[in-house]
């Protein structure tokens, strides 16, 4: 293909992703192509005329579609490959187990989250694709259940996943998926040159991508409560609002930063490890999240259920 016609290729799939390309010597791209494909602009500059000279500004032009391509995918070109037979081993769900038990429970707990993220239960929820997995303790089983949720979600025909490993003291995702350590969330954080899509991992999982936590740094609990991390969540919210997007987060009742991360998210799912976490807690943990419109609770470790593992205790319960 001659660079012209790469180069009109390209302008097709930039028209196609709803970027707006102009003619002449104008500038070709609109200025914020993020910020357009956040919002699901469709529009496009018919422009007439073309918008390439000669080569040496048509190659100028390629190199700015091919970046602006990229950010408007949103996308890092970062990609992992999880084993998953060795995850379906330690009974994690995955689409080589989805006849497991573990996968038909997960069916069963991610339905009514869908159905409110999808906005298909009545009046749409604020931010329901944003899903807080939390608990009042630590070692519920935040993380298990949040990998579980993600990967299950991630199966379904339509929907793709983010999974954010916002536990960040003690972020366990890429620990639990086999994978080696990389940066993310708290980076983004502290180095304003490093942007969300350089630190997101793409999967082998087609749909899963992973935001892993990223370094450990000394002021890392204070970093999650801040403006920043304020800031940073909304930016997740815009950029990636076509997915689901799943918080494995710090339990509700040993640091703070969990409420502050509660106050963006549509849904929350409170984990409660059966048997073991007191009432009082329980209590006590619902009540520093109460800014959240919908909050699930699921019954971790049971022996009520047959494999031991999950169903929802009172589902409904946390509708405030
Ligand atoms: N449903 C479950 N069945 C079996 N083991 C579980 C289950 N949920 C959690 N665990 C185990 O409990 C421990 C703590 O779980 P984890 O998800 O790391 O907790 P948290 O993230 O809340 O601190 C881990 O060893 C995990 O494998
Ligand atoms: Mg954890």
């Amino acid at each position: 293909m001659s660079i012209i016609e790469q180069a009109a290729k390209r302008l097709d799939e930039l028209k196609r992703a709803g970027m707006s390309v102009s003619g002449g010597d104008e500038e070709v791209l609109s200025s914020d192509a993020a910020d357009a494909d956040s919002r699901g602009v469709t529009e496009i500059n018919e422009a007439g005329g073309s918008a390439f000279h000669d080569r040496g500004r048509t190659l100028e032009k390629v190199a700015e579609m091919e970046s602006a391509w990229s950010s408007a995918n949103e996308e890092s070109t970062l990609h992992v490959d999880i084993d998953l037979q060795a995850l379906a081993a330690k009974n994690f769900v995955t689409p080589e187990s989805s006849h497991s038990q573990l996968a038909d429970e997960f069916r069963v707990i991610k339905r009514p989250l869908l159905v409110n993220a999808r906005g298909d239960g009545g009046a749409p929820l604020r931010n329901g694709n944003m899903i807080m997995v939390t608990s009042s303790l630590p070692g519920e089983g935040k993380s298990f259940t949040s990998i579980n949720l993600a990967m299950s979600i991630a199966m379904e025909m339509d929907l793709r996943v983010l999974l954010v490993d916002a536990d960040i003291s003690h972020a366990s995702v890429l620990t639990y998926l086999g994978l080696p350590k990389s940066k993310g969330l708290l980076d983004v954080l502290l180095d304003e040159k490093i942007d969300l899509g350089d630190v997101l991992l793409r999967t082998n999982v087609e749909k899963l991508s992973i935001l892993p936590g990223g370094g450990r740094y000394k002021h890392a609990t204070e970093l999650l409560a801040s403006e920043s991390m304020r800031r940073l969540i909304d930016e997740i919210a815009s950029r990636y609002s076509d997915r689901i997007i799943i918080f494995d987060s710090p339990p509700l009742l040993v640091t703070t930063e969990s409420r502050v991360l509660a106050t963006h998210m549509g849904q929350i799912v409170m984990v409660v490890e059966a048997g073991k976490t007191p009432h009082a807690a329980v209590k006590q943990a619902l009540k520093t999240i109460e800014s959240c419109p919908v909050v699930l609770m699921m019954l971790n470790k049971s022996v009520a259920t047959n494999s031991g593992g999950y169903g929802y205790a009172g589902y409904g319960y946390g509708t405030y």
